[in-house]
């Protein structure tokens, strides 16, 4: 009753004509609730073996996970009361990192260009030159934690005068696997008698430091490269917890950065962008006019689908909707899969190859760089699809009467 209840809600604030079909169903009432208690009870059987370590179930594989309990604020400044954490780059990363660090009451100090974007970011932000704000030498020379935030390109081009200042008994951070995995692109190192870490948030810096002074946290992954002092994993758990880390997971290097290169060109990005296309484009040479060609395809599914399989699975979803879109996705699904197997299958080969990250490199460092990739953004801004959206979430009642 009180599922149906629930899902009734959920269809009276839902677009969605499937779940309204679902919630006017007495029949599968019953079989919802049941399904619905079941979704809504953790899925994860925890075993607690120190107060913030837990090893979880995830879906039948055993993983370990660090919560942030465990590093409250004053067993931060105590373990890092010696050392100066010197952020490189003061990109979406450095931005959130380096505050993050700062309101947690550690030594922090940011190293950028002189005179560059990022520079007068930092002084707009509090950084002060000559106090905590420096060049990127002079800041990678007085940090003893060294925290390689540059863009991935900047990290290749850059490491010949940066190298030099990461010496034996210093930390040397990333929050990418880019530039070790492909060191023989990158030419980046693991120097003698250094810890080489990883913190890789999964998510932008500006999220990050949102979530931070809104007293949450986004989750990261955290790896070793090289443990110089044996202190290499603890001090990786606390800097993630010091960045503003919800949760901490553990992966490598090459894996951080294979399956982040594989998410952003597929469903985080690529694929998504791939299928919405194709999708508005069948519906609009059929004679669809372009707003329900829209709202078929992205305004129902980021306003009300999205955000419930981000609550309660897409397991949830399948079992919720009306018996007719049941079926037909139940239909549907596996053809999608088969089609983007191969797809996908490519795609993680040329990210292992390195041919992903060539393509990268050699793009993000051409002269007319930024020229050809505005092209390139232009076409997509003005797209029908696209400018059809803008119009279609003006619609929206939030945003009536704003432009
Ligand atoms: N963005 C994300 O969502 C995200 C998430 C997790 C991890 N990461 C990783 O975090 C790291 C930083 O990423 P980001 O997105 O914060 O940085 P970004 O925007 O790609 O660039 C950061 C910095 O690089 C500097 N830079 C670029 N070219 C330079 C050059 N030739 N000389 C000197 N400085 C140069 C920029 O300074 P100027 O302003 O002076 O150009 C800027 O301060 C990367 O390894 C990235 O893969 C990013």
């Amino acid at each position: 009753m009180a599922s149906r209840f629930a899902l009734r809600q959920l269809a009276r604030s839902s677009s969605s004509s499937i779940l309204r079909a679902a919630a006017g169903r007495t029949t599968s009432a019953a079989a919802l609730a049941s399904r619905l208690s079941k979704v809504s009870t953790p899925a994860v059987a925890s075993s607690f073996q120190t107060r913030g370590i837990k090893t979880l179930d995830f879906g039948g594989s055993k993983e370990v996970v660090y919560e942030r309990s465990d590093w409250p604020k004053e067993k931060l400044q105590e373990y890092f009361k010696n050392d100066t954490i010197a952020v490189l780059g003061y990109g979406p990363q450095g931005h959130g990192q380096s505050l993050n660090l700062k309101d947690n009451g550690l030594n922090v100090i940011v190293g950028v260009r002189k005179g560059g974007r990022s520079w007068n970011k930092a002084i707009a932000e509090g950084w002060v030159e000559g106090k905590d704000l420096f060049s990127i030498e002079e800041a990678a020379d007085k940090g003893t934690i060294v925290f390689n935030l540059l863009s991935d390109a900047a990290q290749r081009d850059l490491w010949g005068q940066v190298s030099p200042y990461i010496t034996p008994g210093k930390t040397l951070y990333f929050s990418h696997g880019f530039a070790l995995t492909y060191n023989d692109q990158t030419g980046v190192t693991t120097p003698e008698g250094v810890d080489v870490i990883l913190c890789a948030p999964k998510g932008s810096g500006f999220t990050l430091r949102t979530l931070f002074l809104d007293g949450k946290g986004l989750n990261s992954s955290i790896a070793v490269a090289q443990d110089a002092s044996g202190k290499a994993k603890e001090k990786a758990i606390a800097l993630g917890v010091a960045i503003g880390s919800g949760y901490l997971y553990e992966t490598t290097f090459k894996k951080e950065v294979y399956s982040d290169l594989f998410g952003e060109r597929g469903v985080l990005m690529g694929a998504i962008q791939g299928l919405f296309r194709a999708q508005y484009d069948i519906l609009r040479k059929n004679g669809h006019s372009p707003s329900e060609a829209f709202n078929e395809t992205v305004e129902e599914a980021t306003q009300s689908l999205f955000p419930l399989i981000g609550q309660k699975g897409m397991d949830w979803m399948f079992a919720s909707c009306s018996v007719t879109a049941q079926r037909g996705a139940l239909d549907w699904h596996q053809r999608f899969y088969d089609a983007s197997l191969p797809v996908f299958e490519e795609l993680y080969q040329k990210v292992v190859d390195g041919s992903e990250a060539k393509r990268a490199l050699d793009k993000n460092s051409q002269a007319d760089y930024r020229e050809s990739l505005e092209k390139e953004l232009a076409e997509i801004q003005e797209s029908e699809i696209w400018r059809a959206g803008k119009t279609v979430r003006q619609l929206r009642p939030e945003n009536a009467g704003k432009n």
